[in-house]
């Protein structure tokens, strides 16, 4: 697959099937994650895959009960190990990095077939406490990752032109 098929291909997915996840397919999409650039390759980052059901159950009220986020086999964080100030544009740059990384996952498992959701709404407190992530650490992004229940439309995207310039703002 080549990349512009999967990032127009991609969606947000909000219903699996209780399908395992093989493990060789859960490997690459964390060594995509693995792979990522980061800011002075620093590689500040953790990824924690989970699979024990009754933790998955934890983590999915910590999400604020997407209930969806329970059906998925796996759920995966992406976590910052501490903050390392700001690059010099002014912009954090753990935050960056592993934003980065996340989307290398999110691509990689729908190569692999699987769906995925970036779940910013959580609870970073409870996610943290329930994994045993160190204080000094920050959980980024949260997913799911799973076989697919069924096709998503995708979703609008702004023009072409309203969303790029050239030259100048
Ligand atoms: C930073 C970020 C946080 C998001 N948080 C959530 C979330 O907590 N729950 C959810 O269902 N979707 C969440 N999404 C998914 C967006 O709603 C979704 O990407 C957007 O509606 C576009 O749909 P698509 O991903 O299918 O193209 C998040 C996406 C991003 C990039």
């Amino acid at each position: 697959m080549d990349v512009m098929t999967a990032i127009k291909g991609r969606r947000s997915v909000r219903s699996y099937l209780p399908k395992e996840v093989e493990p060789e397919k859960l490997k690459a999409v964390l060594e995509a994650a693995r792979l990522a650039p980061s800011a002075r390759n620093l590689q500040n980052w953790k990824f924690i895959a989970v699979t024990d059901k009754n933790t998955i159950r934890r983590l999915t009220e910590a999400c604020n009960n997407q209930t969806f986020v329970g059906e998925a086999p796996v759920f995966i964080a992406a976590c910052a190990l501490k903050d390392y100030g700001n690059m010099g544009c002014g912009i954090p740059r753990h935050i960056v990095d592993v934003s980065i990384a996340m989307t290398h996952m999110i691509l990689e498992a729908y190569e692999q077939g699987l769906g995925t959701c970036w779940i910013g709404s959580f609870q970073q407190d409870k996610v943290k406490e329930i994994l045993n992530i160190p204080e000094e650490a920050v959980v980024v992004a949260v997913t799911p990752l799973g076989y697919p229940a069924k096709e998503t439309p995708p979703r609008p995207r702004k023009s072409f032109e309203e969303v790029v310039s050239f030259e100048s703002f």
